[in-house]
């Protein structure tokens, strides 16, 4: 499988060096991922190829202009137009999670329009924008690192990615649960001990403590996913949940 990004900005010099490092560089190099950046200011008219301008009714700050972002999204899309969502970055649209990932990830091709300064001209959404994604409820100086965010949550969801031994559906927020503690050599450090469960060598014994201290660390951070987990909780993931209650109401009662 493999998908390629379009992305429109203003600041292709932005993507370079996210891009190439790494897994997502490396998932270029294997022809899982392609993205190719269109600097808006190329289908910019005018001698001076102006992207932006003040806004009609005053108010202060500057709109990118309709005409570039347009005419750069219907060349390069083509007759493709109509099979790719074309996603505008902005705080004002559906908020990213890792659902929404897997929901792009199923898509050939996607294209990033990435907003800047106070915003962008509205018929840009009526002529050429078909979903609208934010990063969270706070607010950066363009879509930039946002089309980054998503395409790397995006990328590592592509079969083989992340290599044969990875599932990306073990992950924190794939699971519904976060994930516990991990540890690796050596077993002591400054009288800090690995759990001994860890080196036991027994694997059922493992599994149910990395599954305990997944189910402990959604309690403690996130109980809010707990509510609401797509990972079916067995009756020994419930009782472990109750005694993480009763530990929570009573100190005291903390089992060893
Ligand atoms: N542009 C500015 N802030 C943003 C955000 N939080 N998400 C997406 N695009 C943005």
């Amino acid at each position: 499988m493999h998908i390629h990004f379009d992305i429109f900005t203003l600041f292709p010099e932005m993507f370079g060096g996210a891009l190439d490092a790494s897994i997502l560089g490396r998932a270029q190099e294997l022809g899982y991922l392609s993205v190719a950046c269109h600097n808006i200011r190329d289908w910019a008219e005018g001698k001076h190829r102006i992207t932006d301008e003040p806004p009609y009714g005053g108010g202060g700050g500057m709109v990118m202009k309709v005409q570039p972002v347009v005419d750069a999204v219907e060349s390069v899309l083509g007759d493709a137009r109509g099979a790719v969502p074309v996603i505008l970055l902005t705080p004002q649209g559906r908020v990213f999670d890792q659902r929404i990932a897997e929901e792009l990830a199923q898509h050939a091709r996607l294209a990033l329009i990435c907003g800047r300064y106070e915003g962008i001209d509205e018929r840009v959404r009526e002529l050429v924008v078909t979903d609208e994604i934010s990063i969270g409820d706070y607010v950066l100086t363009g879509g930039e690192l946002p089309a980054l965010v998503l395409i790397d949550a995006v990328t590592r969801l592509i079969p083989g990615v992340l290599g044969a031994r990875w599932a990306p559906e073990d992950d924190s927020h794939a699971t519904g649960l976060l994930e516990g503690p991990h540890y690796t050599r050596p077993p002591v450090f400054r009288d800090l001990a690995v759990p001994e469960t860890l080196l036991s060598g027994d694997h059922a014994r493992i599994e149910r403590w990395h599954r305990e201290q997944a189910l402990r660390r959604t309690f403690e951070r996130r109980p809010d996913l707990l509510k609401r987990t797509k990972t079916n909780l067995t009756e020994q993931d419930r009782q472990f949940i109750e005694r993480l209650r009763a530990e929570a109401t009573d100190p005291g009662r903390e089992e060893p």
